[in-house]
């Protein structure tokens, strides 16, 4: 409980309010009109407000109605006169915490300020019960309850505090970049930098200089002095993602730096020592390039002196759910879209996709059936068509599915290829008139 907004035109009580809640240690903004109010509350998501009812531009229940529909867990105090009792139980069923009848003492704000604090401290309790008994962790917007990726966090916590260099390998999307993160985040250098390194894209000489930095004049082009990564990162972590890419002239001298823990600028021999944590990621069988000669065997001994493989997602199924529905909220918040849960067929076809992008994918597909949605629940009409269209062969045993639903299933994606609805009935053998049955029966668009 940090912050609270005052939405109120009445000086006198705005003032009250705001010297009493500051000397309680809250953070004070404070709104003079409705509009004002809303405004406000969109900018600083405030814990706590309290709104009178009475507004000069709009109707109070209207700005409750806004502040609602924002979905931010936010308590709202009405502040009322003793006439007006029942427009402030109306806001109650709304979805307001209390109401405030004036006058009021400082001792009534007191009070309700507490009583805002432990339900607040109760509800985050039965949050946090609530996903231990479901096996959820969460870390930040990382979430999974897959016990594979439990056994994972449990590794990277251990070794954060090391200084041991580390490998994440595993494919696209999986969340290599935010493990690495948050192992930044638990090492003793949390408060350094943690700086990444994008290996893939960049001109051999451009990475080179991106990692090590040059002096001017070091090649053609380096009219300034550029200070280096492995510098930057100094007390902090380094992350070089997609590692497999670096050439050899690269990885000899990044070897030649985990080794020694020095480095030297491009065009000056003079040694730079730095203390950097190196976490390292890559989507390719790094081994199997190291038996290629692709990859330098001794770096990759360097690098992997702790691996850590991502599983893909759908290897933990059991997470899809949840990130879907953790990523539909977020997005319906930031897009004020009114979806607020997906349908069980909808969960059933994310279920059964097989995710070649992971959980970028189905981040993205989540992004974009929410934007596109416009009623309260996601339903498979809103999802790319790949996924909405799956072909029946990949399905898995346990999403055997009945004659109707498969037939349901296989109407659909024959109407998403097929140029026309006459084609789309020429292809499934029937006249289009019990196709248009079928599509209505089955609620097909
Ligand atoms: N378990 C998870 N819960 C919630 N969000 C996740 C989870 N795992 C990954 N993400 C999100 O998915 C996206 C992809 O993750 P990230 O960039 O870490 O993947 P990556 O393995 O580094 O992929 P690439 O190899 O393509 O760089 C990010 O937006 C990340 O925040
Ligand atoms: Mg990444």
């Amino acid at each position: 409980m940090k912050t609270v907004l005052l939405i109120d035109d009445d000086k006198n009580i705005l003032t009250t309010l705001e010297i009493h809640l500051e000397e309680m240690g809250l953070a004070v903004i404070t709104a003079q009109s409705g509009e004002e109010g809303v405004q406000a509350f969109a900018e600083h998501r405030p814990d706590i407000v309290f709104l009178d009812l009475k507004l000069p531009d709009t109707d109070g229940l209207s700005v409750l109605e806004a502040i609602m529909a924002a979905q931010i867990r936010t308590y709202v105090v009405i502040v009322t006169a003793y006439a007006a009792i029942d427009t402030a139980v109306k806001a109650i069923k709304m979805g307001a915490f209390e109401y405030l009848a004036k006058p009021f003492t400082p001792d009534r704000i007191t009070h309700l300020v507490r009583m805002i604090e432990r339900v607040h401290s109760l509800e985050s309790e039965v949050k946090s019960l609530r996903d231990q008994v479901r096996g959820i962790v969460r870390e930040g917007d990382f979430l999974t309850r897959s016990k594979k990726m439990h056994g994972i966090l449990k590794t990277a916590r251990q070794v954060a505090d090391s200084t041991a260099n580390i490998l994440i390998s595993g494919e696209s999307g999986t969340g290599k970049g935010v493990i690495a993160r948050l192992i930044h985040d638990w090492s003793p250098a949390k408060a350094g930098p943690f700086i990444t390194v994008d290996c893939t894209g960049l001109h051999e000489n451009l990475l080179e200089s991106d990692l090590f930095g040059h002096v001017k004049g070091a090649f053609t082009g380096a009219i300034k002095e550029k200070t280096g990564k492995l510098e930057l990162a100094n007390n902090g972590t380094v992350f070089l993602d997609e590692v497999s890419e670096l050439t050899q002239p690269i990885q000899a001298k990044l070897l030649h730096f985990l080794q020694h823990r020095e480095f030297e600028k491009l065009g000056d021999p003079r040694p730079i020592q730095v203390s950097v944590r190196v976490i390292a990621a890559t989507n390719r069988n790094l081994e199997e390039m190291v038996k290629e000669n692709l990859f330098r065997q001794d770096l990759f001994f360097r690098l992997n002196v702790v691996e850590i493989f991502m599983p893909r997602l759908r290897e933990r199924p059991e997470d899809i759910p949840l990130i879907a529905e953790h990523y539909l909220k977020k997005f319906a918040r930031e897009n004020s879209r009114p979806v607020r849960k997906i349908d069980e067929e909808t969960l059933r076809l994310l279920q059964s996709h097989t995710w070649p992008g992971n959980v970028r994918e189905l981040i993205n597909s989540i992004e974009r059936g929410t934007v596109l949605s416009r009623k309260d629940r996601l339903t498979p009409e809103d999802l790319p068509p790949h996924i909405r269209d799956q072909i029946p062969g990949q399905e898995r045993d346990e999403d055997l599915v009945s004659l109707s639903e498969m037939e349901k299933i296989h109407i659909r994606k024959v109407l998403a290829r097929a140029e026309s609805l006459e084609a789309a009935a020429r292809i499934l053998g029937i006249d289009p008139a019990t196709l248009w049955r079928k599509r209505k029966k089955y609620q097909i668009d």
